[in-house]
């Protein structure tokens, strides 16, 4: 995939602003150790692997700057982890990029940005379960 690295992107768990969870849309974010591959800003599908557990979980992420919140330059790497609910703060992770799902917006409203995020999560799922996505996970487990 031309836009995915062919390295994982491996960094911490730490606290965001903690608009996720009240948006019923948690996600983990992610700060990335210095240097590690890091894709162009978009929405990706991708695997997320827990160091600690040894688990790899489907997920869906987002590098970008927030457009539709924030004025800044600041990238955030967030995950939104389609299979486990729990508290990942402070865990070193790795993910591992499968595809681009679609260019970050600037939604005009919170309920436009949860409707896209969903159709995202569903274009994700098919793409792990593709060919290249099952691939990925084979080269990484
Ligand atoms: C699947 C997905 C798609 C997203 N798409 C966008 C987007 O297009 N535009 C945007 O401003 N933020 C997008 N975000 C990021 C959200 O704005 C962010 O997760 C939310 O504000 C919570 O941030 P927090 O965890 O720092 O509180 C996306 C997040 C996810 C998980």
């Amino acid at each position: 995939m031309a836009d995915t690295p062919t390295a994982p992107l491996s960094g911490t768990v730490v606290h965001g602003a903690g608009r996720g969870r009240g948006l019923g849309f948690p996600t983990a974010n992610i700060a990335p150790d210095p240097g590690t591959p890091a894709p162009p800003p978009a929405i990706y599908s991708g695997w997320l692997a827990r160091r600690a557990s040894g688990t790899v979980h489907r997920a869906t992420i987002s590098v970008g700057t927030n457009p539709t919140f924030c004025d800044t330059s600041e990238i955030h790497t967030e995950v939104y982890c389609h299979d486990t609910p729990g508290d990942l703060y402070g865990e070193r992770v790795e993910l591992w990029f499968v595809a681009r799902i679609r260019g970050t917006e600037r939604f005009a409203s919170v309920d436009e940005l949860l409707l896209a995020a969903r159709e995202d999560v569903r274009r994700s799922e098919a793409l792990l379960d593709s060919e290249h996505g099952r691939h990925v996970l084979a080269v990484l487990s």
